[in-house]
Formats: structure tokens, sequence, C-alpha cells
């Protein structure tokens, strides 16, 4: 066979395609990584994870300040302004300064990033920027993008997706949201924060669907304590745009008479859809199942031998550190190694305040598998929340009624994201709930939290 360009091109420098770059590099093996962005990252760097949590991060601070809530500890402030280009300037220096660092890590691992649009040209070719170039192997990490509304055009102005909605100019008045999901209530939150009312208008009878069903129902009531309208079994019909105000229609879910909501800002957050459009899929023999996603095997192979791919392109939840531990795991396989993701064992985070984070089954996953054992705590009764006067929430382990064995955790806690990791750890060395609660935990932690409700699987919390 004659010579290829490179051993392995990734197509796509999101958390999935970077990462994988970077260890395929690692292991030798000379590796390109093809992004039409200006920037390395992908979503998750670009307009994602990270300016939303700059976002998140900033109003929670200027809320702190500006609610007066800060008064009980002493801490008076007068005259609390909003400089509101500043909160963008400052997330965008964060992002700058993140995908500058890849395009660092690029070159020290001497990645080659092929700047352009990538199409297939056979099994083992692409075109990119009118130029061709060969591999041994290639992988698709070509990401996601907004799934559209029909009858809700996005103008980027009124109608916004969430790229958007990390750079509106001015506070909305009234930010309807369309979608009661993860990022419907992130940045939701954001703008609820800096003073705008918002609407939440969700299809379902619930918000966040596929959490536990407990965590729905307490996320609600937090979230409309907080000053959210949520409006469940709601669905948009259509929009209308005059004058920077939008018109929405809607109507029950299951059907019924329809009305109109006004806004001047709204915020289109139903999902995503995986991006495979342009790729010339067809040229590599390669098709999509119905849901729009490239089908894997274990090795993260798709049906072409060769080509592979990860991240939010192929099936399974659409987050980074999924993405990234894939692109791991997949270049290892490209090397002739071992990978492994163990795809039962992914935490997933909602940052809002307080967080909400879970890995596992759900309680109701769990029941619908055979007999479990469920312990609670809230974190009303941990001594660091409750110092901290942030004890909304609790923590949930779910055990098989015979092993023990830890199936699920859900918590519900102003750093739940950071609590989990502990709970994905546990999982991963198929700890029991005994093995949580006999683990000595540092006092005061909001993580005891976490030993007191396994303790509670089996009925003997002490601060209960
Ligand atoms: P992407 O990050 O989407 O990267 C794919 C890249 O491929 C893109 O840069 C794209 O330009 C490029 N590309 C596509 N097609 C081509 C082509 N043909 N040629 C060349 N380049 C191409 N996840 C979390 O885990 N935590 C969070 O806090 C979080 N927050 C989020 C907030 C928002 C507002 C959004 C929208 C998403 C968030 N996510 C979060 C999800 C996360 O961003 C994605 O799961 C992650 O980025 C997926 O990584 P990926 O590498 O598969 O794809
Ligand atoms: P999502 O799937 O989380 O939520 C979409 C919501 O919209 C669902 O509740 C759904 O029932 C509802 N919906 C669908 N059609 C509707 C309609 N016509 N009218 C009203 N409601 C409707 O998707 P979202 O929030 O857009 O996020 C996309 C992806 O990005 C998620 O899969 C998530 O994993 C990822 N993400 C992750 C974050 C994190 O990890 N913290 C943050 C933001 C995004």
């Amino acid at each position: 066979m004659a010579e290829q360009d490179y051993d392995l091109i990734v197509i796509g420098a999101g958390p999935g395609g970077y990462v994988a770059a970077i260890r395929a590099a690692q292991l030798g093996l000379k590796t390109a990584c093809v992004e039409s962005r200006e920037t390395l990252g992908g979503t998750c760097l670009n307009v994602g994870c990270i300016p939303s949590k700059a976002m998140l991060h900033a109003s929670e601070l200027y809320h702190e300040a500006q609610s007066g809530a800060l008064a009980k500890f002493g801490i008076d402030f007068k005259g609390v302004g909003l400089n509101l280009d500043q909160m963008h300037a400052e997330k965008t220096k964060a992002v700058g300064e993140l995908t500058g660092g890849i395009e660092f890590l690029f070159k020290k691992n001497k990645v080659d990033w092929l700047k352009g649009h990538a199409a297939f040209t056979s099994p083992n070719s692409i075109d990119v920027a009118g130029k061709s170039y060969t591999a041994q192997k290639i992988m698709i990490a070509t990401g996601s993008s907004v799934t559209p509304l029909p009858g809700v055009t996005i103008d980027q102005k009124v109608i916004v997706d969430s790229t958007g909605a990390l750079a509106l100019p001015k506070v909305p008045k009234h930010l309807v949201v369309i979608g009661g999901g993860v990022i419907g209530l992130e940045l939701g939150s954001v703008w609820l924060r800096l003073g705008a009312q918002v609407t939440v208008v969700e299809y379902l009878d619930q918000i966040l669907p596929g959490m536990d069903g407990e965590v729905r129902k307490e996320a609600a009531k937090i979230f409309k304590k907080q000053g959210f309208t949520i409006r469940t079994g709601t669905k948009v019909t259509g929009a209308t745009v005059k004058g920077g105000t939008a018109t929405l229609t809607v109507e029950p879910a299951a059907g019924g008479a329809s009305e109109n909501i006004e806004a001047d800002c709204v915020l289109v957050a139903i999902g995503r859809k995986p991006n495979t459009e342009g790729l010339a899929l067809d040229k590599a023999g390669l098709t999509v199942n119905a849901r729009g996603q490239i089908e894997i095997g274990h090795d993260f192979q798709t049906s072409v031998p060769g080509i592979y791919a990860i991240g939010d392109v192929v099936p399974g939840p659409m987050l980074a550190h999924k993405a990234e531990d894939e692109g791991i795991a997949a270049a290892e396989f490209v090397a002739g190694l071992t990978g492994i993701v163990n795809h039962d064992v992914i935490p997933g985070v909602v940052y809002t305040y307080p967080e909400i984070a879970s890995v596992g089954l759900t309680e109701e996953e769990a029941k619908a598998q055979g007999e479990i054992k469920v312990g609670k705590f809230p974190m009303m009764a941990n001594s660091r929340a409750k110092t901290n006067r942030d004890t909304d929430g609790f923590v949930k382990v779910i055990a098989d009624a015979k092993t023990d064995r830890v199936l699920g955790v859900h918590i519900i806690a102003s750093i739940a994201g950071s609590m989990i990791a502990e709970a994905a750890l546990s999982m991963e060395f198929g700890a029991t709930s005994e093995d949580v609660a006999y683990t000595c935990h540092a006092h005061p932690t909001h993580a005891e939290a976490l030993k007191e409700a396994a303790m509670a699987v089996t009925g003997k919390p002490i601060h209960m």
C-alpha cells in the first residue's frame, strides 16, 4: 500500500477529538486533527461547558452581592452594579486561555492542525480546504449542534440558541426558555440571577428528563422558589417576532386551547443533534442510525474497518468527559492497545444552584432491574452545609438489596458536582454501600452527607 500522509486523522477538535489526537501522538502515531473553527476545543471550550460555567460563576457572585444574601454573614454592600460587558469580557478571556492552551498542547505533542472543513473522499482519505490527505485510520469526532424547533426560527437576536444566550448584550426583561433540560436551566439561571423574569416551557410533565424522579421533583421545587416560572406539559407551536418582541403560541402538550406568551428573548434548548452533514459519509461507506448517530462497536470502530467515531456524534450522553474518555480509549485501540470506558459509570452534573449530580441508575431504573435498598440524607442535617447556609437538597444512595453494591448516587447540593466524583470512584471499584459508610470522611465537609446516606442504606445514619 502507498504510504499515507498520517497514521491517524481526527476530524473535529472538541474534547473528544483533541484528546484523542494528543493521546495518539503520545503513543507515537503521526497524527493530524481537522478543525473548521478559528480556535480549538470544540463546542465545550468555545460555546459550551466553559463559557456557560464562566457566566454561571459570575452571575452567582453578582446575585449574592446584589440580593443582600451576604448581609447575614455581616457583609454589607451598597450600590452593587452590573457591568455585563466586563462579565462577557472575563468569560471570553477564560475561553481564549483554554483554547490557546490546546493549540500549545498540539504543538508540544506534534499534532498537525489541518484548518478547514473535512469531507471524506474515500474510507482513508479526506478533503480539507481543497487539499487531499490520506491516513491509515480516521476518527470522526464532529460533535453536535442545536436541534431546531420548526416554527421558531433562531435569529440570534430575539430568538437565540445556547451560543446566543451566552452572549446577550443586555439582560432581557422576560426570557422564555423552550426546554426544561440542562441548557435551559443553566442558562435560565444565569439570566434570572442577572435580573430577568424567566419562564421555562417544557413539553414533558417534569423538567430534567432522564434524571431520578425524586431529584426532578425536588429540583423543580427549588427552581420555583428561586423565581423561575415552570410550565410543564406545554408545547410551543410557533413564534413571530415584531419590533424586538417575540410572541410564542403555546398549548397543552396533550392538545387543547392555545395562548400567547410575549418575551423579549427566547432560548431554544430542546436538545442537540449529531454533526454529520457535509462529511460525505457515503464516500467512506458509512450511514447514520435513525437518530442521526454513527454506530460503533466496543472498540469505537464503525461498520467500516479503520474508521472510528467518538463523542456527541455516537450514541450515549452528550457530555464532554464522556467524549474525552472515549477519545483516549479509541486512540489506544488505534495504536493496537485496549482502551476502556465504563459507560455505566458516567457522572452527569447540572451546574445550577444548588448543583444536581448523578451517576449510575436512577431509583426507577434500579427497581425495574431487581430488589434495591435506598439511603437518603438531607443536606439540612450536614454540619458544613448548615454552617455555610446552603442546606437545599439531599444525597441518595441506591444499592442492590442482596449484594449491597452501589448502583446509583443522586445528589442535590451546592457542590454536588464535586461530590459526585467520590460516588463514581466507589462505583468504578465496585463498592458496597457499607464500604462507603465505613470510609473515613473529613469533618466538616459536604461529602459527609454521602457517607451518611450510605449509612442510611442499612438504616444507621448518625445525624438524623
Ligand atoms: P464538539 O465539542 O462538538 O466538537 C466537535 C468539533 O468538530 C467542533 O469544533 C466542530 O467545529 C468540528 N467539526 C465538525 N464537523 C467538522 C468537519 N467536517 N470538519 C472539521 N471540523 C468539524 N458537557 C459537559 O460535560 N459539561 C458541561 O458543563 C457542558 N456544558 C455545555 C453547555 C452548553 C451551552 C452546550 C451547548 C454543551 C455543553 N456540554 C457540556 C456538552 C459538551 O459541550 C459536549 O458533550 C462536548 O463538546 C462533545 O464533544 P465532541 O468532541 O464530541 O464534540
Ligand atoms: P436536554 O435533552 O437536556 O433537554 C431538552 C428538553 O427540552 C427536554 O426536557 C425535552 O423534554 C424538552 N423538549 C423537547 N422538545 C420540546 C418542545 N418542542 N417544547 C418544549 N420542550 C421540549 O437538551 P439541552 O438542554 O438542549 O442540552 C443538550 C445537550 O447538551 C444535553 O444532552 C446535555 O447533555 C448537554 N449539556 C450538558 C451540560 C452539563 O453537563 N452541565 C450543560 C449543557 C448541555
